[in-house]
């Protein structure tokens, strides 16, 4: 399972970049408001930071100017993976895209009818929210498992399901058990993902009992 980061934060994307564990980062048009920052230049400081996939998602609503805006987002760097939203205009945007081989990232997807459009369409990855529809009492994992059942029906469809609007470990967790290629995740629920109270338990008492010892590793 590949893991993004789901944030616009370049400081916190370089923390947990130098941890090792990042193959990927999702912005979206909240991300970058909350920034604060000028949109082009937190992705290409973004792009320098990660090799894998960094999504940029356009702006407009209409196919022209999707297709306009794409192209300004992809000229930024080589792993720009252009965002667009799971519409009629967002589907033609994105077959434009896939035929020039860029990277496309079909996002607000909430059936697992959109993602089928969505692979038709030869997204890399179909952005299902998990939250979101939990958010209005609709099992948002049961979504994933859905699409990942068909996608596995038909080994010509090549996107990848990219579960987004992740809130919790149990989102991450599960997605992994149904098979999800791909999980962005905020920098919270990334550490709430390692944290364990019998860890900090356990590493407390060997320190104590190592302490005891005298002894150092040199
Ligand atoms: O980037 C899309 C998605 O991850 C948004 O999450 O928490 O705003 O529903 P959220």
């Amino acid at each position: 399972m590949k893991f993004f980061i789901d944030s616009a934060d370049v400081n916190e994307i370089k923390e947990l970049a130098s941890y090792g564990l990042l193959d990927g980062v999702t912005t979206n048009p909240s991300l970058i408001a909350k920034s604060g920052r000028d949109f082009k230049e937190v992705i290409a400081e973004i792009c320098q930071i990660v090799e894998g996939p960094v999504s940029a998602e356009v702006a407009a609503t209409d196919y022209e100017n999707m297709v306009r805006e794409g192209e300004i987002l992809s000229q930024i760097a080589k792993n720009v993976c252009i965002k667009l939203p799971l519409t009629l205009d967002g589907l033609k945007a994105c077959k434009y895209f896939s035929n020039k081989g860029v990277q496309t990232n079909l996002t607000l997807c909430f059936s697992s009818g959109q993602a089928i459009l969505a692979a038709k369409a030869g997204a890399t990855f179909v952005s299902p929210f998990v939250g979101r529809l939990d958010d209005i009492d609709f099992d948002g994992l049961s979504l994933i498992e859905e699409i990942c059942e068909i996608y596995g029906n038909y080994p010509e469809f090549r996107t990848e399901v990219l579960v987004a609007s992740i809130r919790n470990p149990l989102h991450i967790t599960q997605s992994a058990r149904i098979g999800a290629d791909v999980a962005t995740i905020p920098a919270k629920v990334l550490k709430q993902l390692v944290s364990h109270p019998l860890t900090d338990r356990g590493l407390e008492n060997f320190s104590k009992d190592w302490a005891a010892t005298g002894q150092k590793i040199n």
